[in-house]
């Protein structure tokens, strides 16, 4: 990829200068547009108390270059669009204070993994919809046929739903899949979110989805057998889901289901 570097030049109002000045080095390409090519933009602009990166590319999107592409809909870590790679993690930008980092200098790149709508925006959607049609995020109760909306709620022990709750806080973000070196070899391989969902509804006692049924899922090189247990997976989701530990159960399970 043909890379450049350009600044923005910024007239920083001298008044306001009580922070660092700021430089957002980001790359910027279009796919969209035929003459766009891939280039870091520089800019630079004066931190603020409390400042998250959020807050950061609004104001060169306001005050500067309304072109920026990115996502964001929430600002609070709940609805995972402003994922993107910060100084080479993925992570949150809604989530991330731009005082966390010493260096003034911070550097954006897309979330690698996704289909890229321009600059920092990517189609997590895309990939989410297809994991989710794959693996079926849906109870499947078969001798109850179709969902019957009039019913009533099947119990459920606290306990279970307290489990089945942490398994479910995925905001999708795409931040594991980025992050993950097997993903990003091998386009095939499912990722910790899929793992993730997998174990969700597993563990569900309305889904009556058995583990034979699970290792046609997961149960191959595009699956649990494929991951290396890095563990950027872990290291990088916002939510904490507890990747490891999810990972070597499933694929424990998953050799005893053959
Ligand atoms: S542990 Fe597995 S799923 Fe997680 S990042 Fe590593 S290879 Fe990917
Ligand atoms: S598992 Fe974590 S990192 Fe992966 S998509 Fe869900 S919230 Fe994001
Ligand atoms: S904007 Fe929703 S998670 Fe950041």
């Amino acid at each position: 990829m043909n890379t450049r570097i350009s600044v923005k030049n910024v007239d920083l109002d001298a008044d306001a200068n009580n922070g660092r000045t700021l430089t957002l080095n980001i790359l910027r390409y279009n796919p969209q547009l035929d003459e766009s090519r891939p280039q870091m933009v520089s800019y630079q602009l004066q931190e603020a108390p409390g400042m998250t990166l959020f807050i950061a590319l609004n104001e060169i999107r306001e005050f500067q270059d309304p072109s920026l592409l990115f996502d964001f809909v929430c600002r609070a870590g709940i609805c995972g669009s402003c994922g993107m790679v910060i100084n080479g993690r993925p992570g949150l930008a809604c989530r991330t204070l731009t005082s966390q980092f010493s260096d003034p200098e911070i550097t954006l790149l897309p979330l690698p993994g996704f289909d890229l709508i321009g600059d920092l925006s990517v189609n997590t959607g895309k990939f989410m919809r297809a994991l989710s049609e794959n693996i079926e995020t849906w109870i499947h109760d078969y001798e109850a046929g179709l969902p019957n909306i009039d019913s009533l709620e099947q119990p459920m022990e606290p306990e279970l739903a307290e489990q089945i709750y942490e398994l479910d806080r995925c905001i999708e973000c795409g931040c594991c899949i980025a992050a993950c070196g097997t993903k990003l070899m091998r386009e095939d391989f499912l990722g910790a979110v899929a793992f993730m969902k997998v174990a969700r509804f597993r563990l569900d006692d309305r889904d009556q989805r058995n583990d034979h049924h699970w290792y046609g899922i997961i149960g191959d090189d595009q699956g649990i057998f494929g991951c290396m247990s890095l563990l950027g997976c872990e290291e990088v989701c916002p939510k904490d889901l507890p990747h490891q530990s999810q990972i070597a159960f499933l694929r424990r399970k998953m050799l005893t289901s053959i």
